[in-house]
């Protein structure tokens, strides 16, 4: 197995436990606290945050981390970066909602080599490796690429529930994608765990404004490694930049593309 895939599953399990055991204790037990209006963050989120960071420190003191808790950690060699989101779904964690997942990618020269997003609750680990395709568990992804069109499909997104100016054209995109024949939406609070599932074929496609590289990082290369195409709103490939992004199989993006493009303002064009 590529060793720095084994590392990064290693850590995600390790993440994975404390989440469990943490979601296990009685809610005043986990200490809660805002870092901006519907933005949470536990103690929980910390921790398992320590745990991946020591974890890799240990095998690879000299790659750089940039983690959403604690910021860009600088290496010896910064041309290896770990991203990594120790909790994504922090929201439903709280709510004790039980979907949430650990997110770890490992960037070499600004291209993602290596994905791994856990899901602690179902011991659901998805995985993926630059050209050696996607799994789950010991189990091969392939995205579905029956579907052709939007017509009854069911597609994941995020409300941007933090930050309030992409509201309206959020909900115009919806508006569009069910005039367009979208049959329904999955809400689940997880980025990383959307993006898996594109590359599972539990959702036809997906789609959210604004997300952070550690949001989607290393659930992007899950889906592509899957047969996934994955682009920003008007079909271009910056979208761990931009943090706008649409994932299904091709047929399936460039109808979402079509569907929300009169919807987008200048800056969900960029
Ligand atoms: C959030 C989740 C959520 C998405 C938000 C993210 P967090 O991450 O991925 O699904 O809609 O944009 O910020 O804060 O729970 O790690
Ligand atoms: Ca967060
Ligand atoms: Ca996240
Ligand atoms: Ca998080």
């Amino acid at each position: 197995m590529n060793p720095m895939l084994n590392i990064a599953i290693r850590a995600a399990r390790k993440a994975g436990n404390i989440i469990a055991k943490g979601y296990e204790l009685a809610p005043q037990d986990t200490q809660v606290s805002n870092k901006g209006t519907n933005d949470y963050v536990t103690s929980v989120d910390k921790a398992a945050e320590e745990a991946i960071i020591e974890v890799i420190r240990k095998s690879y003191p000299e790659h750089a981390i940039v983690g959403e808790e604690s910021g860009v950690i600088a290496g010896e060699n910064n041309d290896i970066q770990w991203v990594i989101d120790p909790l994504d779904g922090t929201t439903n964690f709280v709510k004790r909602f039980p979907h949430f997942s650990v997110s770890i990618a490992i960037r070499v020269n600004g291209r993602t080599e290596v994905g791994v997003v856990y899901d602690p609750i179902r011991n659901e680990l998805f995985t993926a490796v630059r050209g050696e395709g996607a799994k789950l568990n010991e189990f091969r992804l392939r995205i579905d690429n029956e579907r052709r069109d939007l017509n009854g499909s069911v597609l994941a997104t995020g409300f941007p529930f933090k930050v309030a100016k992409h509201r309206n054209a959020h909900l115009n995109m919806i508006e569009a994608l069910m005039n367009n024949g979208v049959a329904d939406f999955r809400r689940t609070g997880s980025a990383a765990l959307d993006l898996a599932y594109v590359a599972s074929g539990r959702i036809d496609g997906y789609f959210e404004i604004g997300l952070k590289p550690w949001d989607s990082a290393a659930g992007d290369l899950i889906a592509r490694e899957a047969g996934a195409l994955v682009t920003n709103f008007v079909g271009g490939t910056d979208y761990l930049k931009s943090g706008n992004i649409v994932a299904g199989n091709g047929r399936v993006v460039k109808e979402i593309l079509n569907s929300i493009q009169p919807t987008l303002t200048d800056e969900l064009k960029a």
